[in-house]
C-alpha cells in the first residue's frame, strides 16, 4: 500500500457503507477524470523529451511543467487536504510545480522553468501515474458526505487541466515555430489547401451583421453545472441595440489591412498599441513570414501557405481593436456577445476534432446555395479562435473571491487584461460555456486569438 492511502478506510470497510446512488457517482467522477488525464497524456504521446523541457518565452511553459503542475494541483488541493497524514513521495514538487497560488506555499519563477532538467519527463509521467492511482483509492474509499467535498474540488482539477491542455498545445506551438526545422506536431491534421506560392481563394460567405434590438440581458453563469467563480454572480445588465459579424474575420481580410499599410497608420491603433507595433516591429499575426510574396504561416502541422479564408489567428487585443477601426467597425463587448450566443450550440472546431488550427467557415457547407437569410446567422461562435472583446477584465457585481488558496484562481488577475468569448480549436468542448470569459493582457498573441467585428446601429 502506498504511503499516502496508509490511514484511510480500507477498501472492504469503505464499500460497506457507500450507497449504490454514491458508487455511481464515484464512477461517473472516476471516468471523467482518467479521460481528461489520458487526453493530457495523448496530447504529449507525440513529443521526444527534448521538446518537452524547452520554454521558448516567459509566458510558455515546458511540456513537462504542464505534465507536473496539473498533477500538483490535485495532489496540493485533494490528495493533501482529504488524506489524513498525507505525505507527499517528492515533496520538492510542492516548490517546483506550484505555479501563483501564495496561499499553497513559496514558488520557483515562472521564467525560468525551462532551466529545470530534472525531474525528467519519464518522471514527471511516473508522479502523474502516481497521483492517478492515490485519487483512485480515495475516490474508492469516500462516503457521500466526503464525496460532497471532494467532487467540486476534483471538477475544479479537470477544468483547470482541460485549460492546461489548451496551454499546452498553444506553448509546444510557440516552442517549435522558433525552430528552422519546423516540428510537426500532428502531420496532416489542419487543412492543406493551398501549394507552395499558390494565393489561396477557397470559396469563404462574406460576413454579414446581425442585428440584435436592446435588451436587458442575464450575463453570467446561472449555477447549473460547473463554471468559474468569475462567471458569477448572474446578474442583468442593459445591452443597447448593435450588430454582430456573422463570422470571425479571416486572413484574406486581415491582408486587406495589411496590404493598406495598417501596421504603418497611427490612426488605427491605441497609443498603447501603436507603441507596441513599434517596438516590437509587428507587420503581421504572429507565425506569419513573406516568402516572394506569399505570406506563409507556421501551423502545428508544419509551415504552409496563409489560407485566406480560415479566421485570422494569432492576434493581439491591439491589433484586433486596429482592424476593427480599419474596417469602420469596433469590437463586441463581453456582454453583446453572451446575449447573441443565447441561441449558439456549443459545437465547432473545437479541440476534440483534432485539427489545432481554426478552419474556414465553408468546410462541410455548399456556400453558394444558401440563402442572404442564412447568411445572417452567426457561425464559428464555439471554438476556432478566442474572440476578442473590448470589455476589460473586471469582476461582476458582487463577486468576492474565495478565500484561501483556490480563491486565487481567477480574481487576482482582474487588472489589465481584456476578455476574450467562445474558446479556440485547443478548447474542450466539454470545457467551454456561453459565460466563459478567458483574459489575456492586450499584447498578447500566442494563443489562438481573433477578432469577430461589432458596430452600433446605423
Ligand atoms: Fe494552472
Amino acid at each position: 500500500m502506498s504511503p499516502a492511502v496508509a490511514e484511510t478506510a480500507t477498501g472492504t470497510e469503505a464499500e460497506h457503507s457507500i450507497s449504490p446512488t454514491t458508487l455511481g457517482r464515484v464512477e461517473r467522477l472516476r471516468d471523467r477524470f482518467h479521460q481528461i488525464r489520458k487526453f493530457t497524456n495523448s496530447l504529449g504521446a507525440g513529443l521526444e523529451p527534448e521538446d518537452c523541457v524547452v520554454q521558448s518565452m516567459p509566458d510558455v511553459s515546458p511540456t513537462k511543467w504542464h505534465l507536473a503542475h496539473t498533477t500538483w494541483f490535485f495532489e496540493t488541493f485533494i490528495l493533501k487536504k482529504f488524506i489524513p497524514g498525507y505525505r507527499a513521495e517528492i515533496p520538492e514538487y510542492a516548490y517546483l510545480f506550484n505555479s501563483y497560488y501564495n496561499a499553497a506555499g513559496d514558488m520557483h519563477r515562472r521564467d525560468l522553468r525551462g532551466l529545470i532538467s530534472r525531474p525528467t519527463v519519464n518522471e514527471a509521467q511516473r508522479y502523474r501515474a502516481s497521483i492517478d492511482s492515490h485519487v483512485d483509492d480515495l475516490l474508492s474509499n469516500t462516503d457521500e458526505s466526503l464525496l460532497d467535498e471532494i467532487e467540486p474540488i476534483l471538477v475544479l482539477g479537470i477544468h483547470h487541466e482541460q485549460q492546461h491542455q489548451e496551454l499546452l498545445i498553444t506553448d509546444i506551438k510557440h516552442v517549435f515555430a522558433q525552430n528552422p526545422l519546423h516540428p510537426v506536431f500532428r502531420p496532416g491534421r489542419a487543412r492543406h489547401s493551398a501549394r507552395a506560392g499558390e494565393r489561396t481563394a477557397t470559396e469563404c460567405r462574406p460576413y454579414q451583421f446581425v442585428e440584435f434590438d436592446e435588451q436587458i440581458a442575464e450575463i453570467g453563469h446561472d449555477g447549473r453545472g460547473f463554471a468559474y467563480d468569475n462567471e458569477s454572480p448572474l446578474h442583468q445588465v442593459l445591452v443597447p441595440d448593435f450588430a454582430l459579424a456573422s463570422r470571425p474575420v479571416t486572413n484574406g481580410e486581415y491582408i486587406a489591412f495589411i496590404e493598406d499599410n495598417g501596421y504603418a497608420r497611427p490612426e488605427f491603433w491605441l497609443s498603447l498599441g501603436w507603441m507596441t507595433v513599434k517596438e516590437q516591429r509587428w507587420d503581421a499575426p504572429l507565425y506569419w513570414t513573406k516568402r516572394d510574396g506569399t505570406w506563409w504561416n507556421f501551423t502545428l502541422s508544419g509551415f504552409r501557405p496563409v489560407d485566406e479564408s480560415e479566421p485570422v489567428t494569432h492576434i493581439s487585443y491591439f491589433e484586433a481593436d486596429a482592424y476593427a477601426n480599419w474596417a469602420g467597425a469596433r469590437l463586441p463587448t463581453e456582454f453583446e456577445w453572451e446575449r447573441a450566443a443565447v441561441s449558439c450550440a456549443i459545437e465547432g472546431n473545437l479541440v476534440e476534432t483534432e485539427l489545432f488550427h481554426p478552419s474556414p467557415v465553408s468546410v462541410g457547407s455548399d456556400v453558394s446555395a444558401e440563402t442572404s437569410e442564412q447568411r445572417r446567422h452567426l457561425v464559428q461562435m464555439f471554438g476556432d479562435v478566442w474572440e476578442w472583446t473590448r470589455s476589460s477584465y473586471s469582476p461582476y457585481p458582487g463577486y468576492r473571491a474565495e478565500p484561501g488558496a483556490l480563491g486565487e484562481y481567477n480574481g487576482k488577475f482582474m487588472c489589465n487584461q481584456y476578455v476574450l468569448r467562445g474558446g479556440s480549436c485547443a478548447t474542450s468542448r466539454t470545457h467551454i460555456r456561453r459565460t466563459y470569459r478567458n483574459f489575456f493582457q492586450p499584447e498578447k498573441r500566442w494563443q489562438f486569438s481573433g477578432v469577430r467585428l461589432a458596430r452600433d446601429p446605423e
